[in-house]
């Protein structure tokens, strides 16, 4: 009895995922460590570490190896709250929503363009898009799916990202008209982990340097403060990517989550309808802009439209990551 009892604490150990960075090419690590079965990604695009599912011994013998900086455990993503409540059969065509009618400066029921973000990408690292909705003309391609919970489901399940690059590009509601949106997935309908994320960003880093077309990324989600995120993020700037990330809508400081707080992003605060700030939007010094952020109407990822109830100052990150495009394209 008792050897079977032990044998089933050994068998139950349990192993959670976490974030190396390391000093050097992450490969000297795993590989001396005998850990090289169970890693998962490696980041060297981004900064030199690795993910990989560790028992906690194995977490603590890594941090004392001296080429390991720091062992975190793999957060998961703080996603933001969605209402398709309201989802519509058909979409209405060229009616001017409020948030576009702000962008412009003047309000008058219509929304001017100088830019249409052609020639620029637009990287939706998010929960994949519907490449096939009618609303995103044939500009939107699936990149890659980082989504370890979904691996082979290269399609939007959830709907957000969908929504996101409906708000960035779609032909009706989007900012930039003909702007190319390009899907990287991390998350899905049960959500999405940290390591996923910066899978993602890593393969957008390569993606963006190897096209060499003006480039930018926007992150609707996000996780407590924490390092490696911000120095993925910093990674992109420095490379001559732009990066936009919600402030997140809780309201509490945006500098105490990641990527709003690092300093290489633009962090987009929201506004609500009437122009007033939007009373869940995070503020504080981290905050770069404030956009429209509610009463967004965008896509969903099942060729349809949503209404107007889905709250979420992410969506004015989207917003304003089309008007760096714009700039961009101009430029
Ligand atoms: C959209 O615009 C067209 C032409 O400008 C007009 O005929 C049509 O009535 C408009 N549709 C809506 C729903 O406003
Ligand atoms: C969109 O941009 C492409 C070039 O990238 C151009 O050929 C096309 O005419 C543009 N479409 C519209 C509607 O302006
Ligand atoms: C687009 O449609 C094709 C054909 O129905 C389907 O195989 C594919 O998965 C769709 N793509 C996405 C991203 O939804």
């Amino acid at each position: 009895m008792r050897v079977l009892w032990i044998a089933l604490v050994i068998f139950t150990v349990t192993c959670d995922q976490y974030i190396i960075r390391t000093r050097k090419n992450a490969q000297h690590v795993y590989s001396s460590e005998n850990i090289a079965p169970n890693h998962d990604y490696v980041f060297g695009n981004l900064f030199y570490g690795f993910s990989a599912e560790l028992d906690a011994q194995q977490a603590i013998k890594l941090e004392q190896n001296p080429l390991v900086i720091s062992v975190t455990k793999s957060k998961p993503l703080i996603l933001p709250i969605k209402d398709f409540s309201n989802e519509q059969p058909n979409p209405i065509s060229n009616t001017t929503e409020w948030n576009l009618d702000q962008l412009d400066g003047v309000i008058d029921k219509r929304y001017i363009y100088e830019g249409d973000g052609h020639g620029v990408d637009c990287y939706i690292v998010d929960s994949g898009i519907n490449t096939n909705h009618t609303q995103l003309q044939g500009r939107a391609i699936w990149g890659a799916n980082f989504c370890t919970k979904e691996k082979n489901i290269d399609r939007d399940l959830d709907g957000h990202g969908t929504h996101v690059a409906g708000i960035v590009g779609s032909k009706d509601y989007g900012v930039a008209r003909n702007v190319t949106l390009i899907a990287v997935k991390v998350s899905g309908e049960t959500g999405g982990n940290q390591a996923d994320l910066l899978a993602g960003l890593n393969w957008v880093l390569k993606k963006a340097t190897t096209t060499g077309r003006p480039s930018l990324i926007n992150i609707s989600m996000g996780l407590g403060f924490d390092e490696a995120i911000n120095l993925a993020v910093q990674a992109l700037t420095e490379a001559g990517i732009a990066v936009v990330a919600a402030s997140g809508n809780f309201f509490s400081d945006a500098c105490g989550i990641s990527p709003a707080s690092s300093p290489f992003v633009f962090t987009v605060a929201a506004s609500g309808p009437k122009n007033m700030f939007w009373e869940k939007s995070n503020h504080g010094k981290c905050v770069n802009v404030i956009a429209p952020g509610v009463n967004i109407k965008s896509l969903t990822a099942w060729g349809r439209y949503v209404g107007d109830d889905w709250y979420f100052p992410g969506m004015s990150s989207r917003r304003w990551c089309c008007c760096t495009g714009v700039v961009h394209q101009e430029v």
